[in-house]
């Protein structure tokens, strides 16, 4: 999908009252005062305005995301909460505008099954975090590969399932960027999805080196 595409996409979604996650990272996550934290997918900002408060006035959030119509929904939501201790970068998952080293925590919710090349987002999450920084990630995979016909359908990949991977996918792109040990903090049993069985689990790791 072409950035412009997403953006469009993801902007009318912005406007809509449905719920976009699909677990339970910011809870798991636990971010402290004073870390630096990063919500990979941040849409309206929600996550980040909590994040925010947790990591009080020496931390700071950035939220990353590629879709103006997010992007203005978050700002307007860290302004009407009195956040100053976070900010909004316009960027895509795979070429995050951060510099390397710099996030204590990474999470993420309902948001890489939507990446296009999801090892290069792993790199990246890799890439971001200070050594023994963490992520925790919610996200939703396949249970068996995806049809071509809908891996590269927009709508689909919008929908939360098209842009799928099965777990083993997933797992080989966290051990190739880097993450060896995974842990599975929640896991549901498989579920329909479009024309996928899909399932959902949050997962977190850490950076050692
Ligand atoms: C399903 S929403 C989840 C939003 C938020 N994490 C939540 O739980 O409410 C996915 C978000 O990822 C963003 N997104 C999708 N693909 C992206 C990409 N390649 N780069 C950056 N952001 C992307 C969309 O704009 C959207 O805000």
């Amino acid at each position: 999908m072409e950035i412009k595409e997403i953006n469009t996409r993801y902007s009318k979604l912005a406007d809509s009252e449905c719920c976009l996650s699909c677990g339970g990272a910011i809870n798991y996550a636990r971010p402290v005062a004073g870390e630096v934290c990063v919500d990979l997918g941040s849409g309206r900002g929600n996550d980040v305005v909590r994040m925010a408060g947790l990591v009080g006035e020496t931390g700071f959030v950035y939220g990353i995301d590629i879709s103006d119509g997010m992007l203005e929904k978050a700002r307007a939501n860290a302004k009407k909460f009195g956040v100053a201790n976070a900010g909004f970068v316009r960027c895509e998952l795979e070429k995050i505008e951060l510099p390397d080293r710099v996030a204590d925590l990474v999470i993420s919710n309902c948001t890489l099954n939507h990446a296009a090349d999801k090892q290069s987002v792993w790199n990246e999450i890799y890439r971001i975090l200070k050594k023994g920084g963490r992520f925790v990630v919610s996200d939703i995979y396949a249970v068996a590969p995806v049809a071509d016909e809908y891996r590269n359908d927009p709508v689909a990949v919008a929908e939360c399932w098209a842009g799928a991977v099965t777990r083993d996918e997933y797992m080989h792109h966290l051990e190739k960027a880097g993450f060896g040990l995974v842990e599975i903090l929640e896991e549901s049993a498989p579920y329909a999805k479009g024309h996928a069985e899909v399932a959902s689990f949050t997962i977190a790791g850490i950076k050692k080196q």
